[in-house]
């Protein structure tokens, strides 16, 4: 019997305070100028569906492993909430997150820069599902089956959302079955009752609306892995295609906004960073457009998975525009890049994207209102 009732798409609420990108269905976003914090709210928590969400019966859900096992099993809700609970902290950011910025317009949602998050997620380590049973050695990947499915450009017919992990990563004490964000009950947009949550890698690896997890001995061939999801690499062996996996680290300039008017004077600029399961060891931070930079105060927690936050001191007399840019550096050295890999075409959009301020200095535009002038001493 399906526990799955199709469902007609849903519009989110007019005053969701996430910024709608489309309605049908819901990819909307989380306002970045609005966070403040370590932690994204659920409710402006961005969105990222491809089909409908699927309606579910909680009673008649159950979650299925299948496949390369010694016996196929599966879980009731309540019997995954009384196994002991793993929470992991973790940022995801959507692959296209950026895309409406590219040069090159690229095909897919037109995010701006708010398909990104910070929450908390708890639920049941993956691996503890499969403790005591025996996986065939032929096992190679996992494909986690979402609930949803629907049409997608190019293919006939109706497919389901799925996507596959290697054994050892799905395997990970930190691959989380996650039943609750930020504390609570996961909501429907967000993969009531279940999802996986696959922290450091981009967001389109935490399926949502989980309904099974299929142990097969070939590499997984489903549309979000081999049409969509992947990106051009080139070497001397030729062109390959490559699987959108670990998320590249990346900063954002939160405050001051774009086209932002500032009196002269000194102005914290604050924002976020992250470098996918590295924690950020950096961040830069230009005032002239990239030809020189210095390091910023981090002054959130430097996790694993999860951003951090930081901020700059900005002292500035000159009158006019101003190209402000930030970079993250992970703790593995990799740099937040200056342009965009046009082999990653609508996917992995990590360059520094300057924001441009106007500074006048004749008193007559005003400060921000919750513009608190920096100490001169706290120039870093
Ligand atoms: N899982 C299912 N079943 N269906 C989806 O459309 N979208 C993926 C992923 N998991 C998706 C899914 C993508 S591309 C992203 S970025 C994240 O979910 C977004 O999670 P969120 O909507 O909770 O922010």
């Amino acid at each position: 019997m399906s526990s799955v009732a199709p469902a007609n798409p849903v519009p989110p609420p007019a005053d969701s305070p996430r910024k709608i990108v489309t309605t049908a269905p819901e990819n909307s976003e989380t306002p970045l100028d609005a966070q403040r914090g370590w932690i994204t709210p659920t409710e402006s928590f961005f969105v990222r569906n491809h089909f409908a969400v699927p309606q579910i019966d909680l009673a008649a859900w159950r979650l299925r492993l299948t496949g390369c096992i010694d016996s196929a099993a599966e879980f009731r809700w309540d019997e995954l909430d009384a196994m002991p609970q793993r929470s992991v902290f973790a940022t995801l950011e959507c692959a296209g997150n950026g895309r409406s910025y590219l040069e090159q317009r690229a095909a897919g949602v037109q995010w701006g820069r708010g398909a990104v998050g910070n929450a908390e997620w708890s639920g049941v380590s993956f691996r503890d599902l499969v403790e005591n049973r025996q996986i065939d050695e032929r096992a190679l990947e996992i494909v986690f089956q979402g609930a949803d499915q629907g049409r997608e450009g190019g293919v006939e017919g109706e497919i389901s959302f799925a996507r596959s992990l290697p054994l050892d990563v799905a395997l990970h004490p930190d691959t989380v079955v996650a039943l609750r964000m930020n504390g609570e009950p996961l909501t429907p947009g967000h993969g009531r009752p279940a999802r996986l949550i696959m922290p450091g890698w981009y967001g389109v690896a935490s399926v949502k609306w989980l309904a099974g997890a299929a142990f097969i001995d070939r590499p997984f061939d489903g549309y979000f892995q081999t049409v969509k999801y992947t990106v051009e690499r080139h070497s001397s062996f030729g062109k390959s295609c490559e699987i959108v996996a670990a998320m590249r680290p990346k900063s954002e300039i939160i405050r001051p906004v774009h086209a932002e008017t500032l009196k002269a004077g000194r102005h914290y600029v604050e924002g976020i960073a992250w470098a996918g399961s590295e924690t950020v060891a950096a961040v830069e931070f230009s005032c002239d457009g990239g030809c020189s930079w210095r390091r910023v105060e981090l002054t959130g927690p430097q996790e694993p998975y999860c951003w951090t936050t930081w901020r700059a001191c900005w002292e500035v007399s000159a009158e006019g525009k101003h190209a402000l840019l930030s970079r993250a550096i992970s703790s593995s050295g990799e740099v937040q890049p200056m342009r965009h890999d046009p082999l990653n075409g609508g996917y992995i959009i990590n360059f520094s994207r300057p924001i441009e301020v106007t500074v006048c200095a004749r008193g007559d535009c005003w400060p921000r209102a919750s513009d608190p002038q920096c100490p001169p001493a706290h120039h870093s």
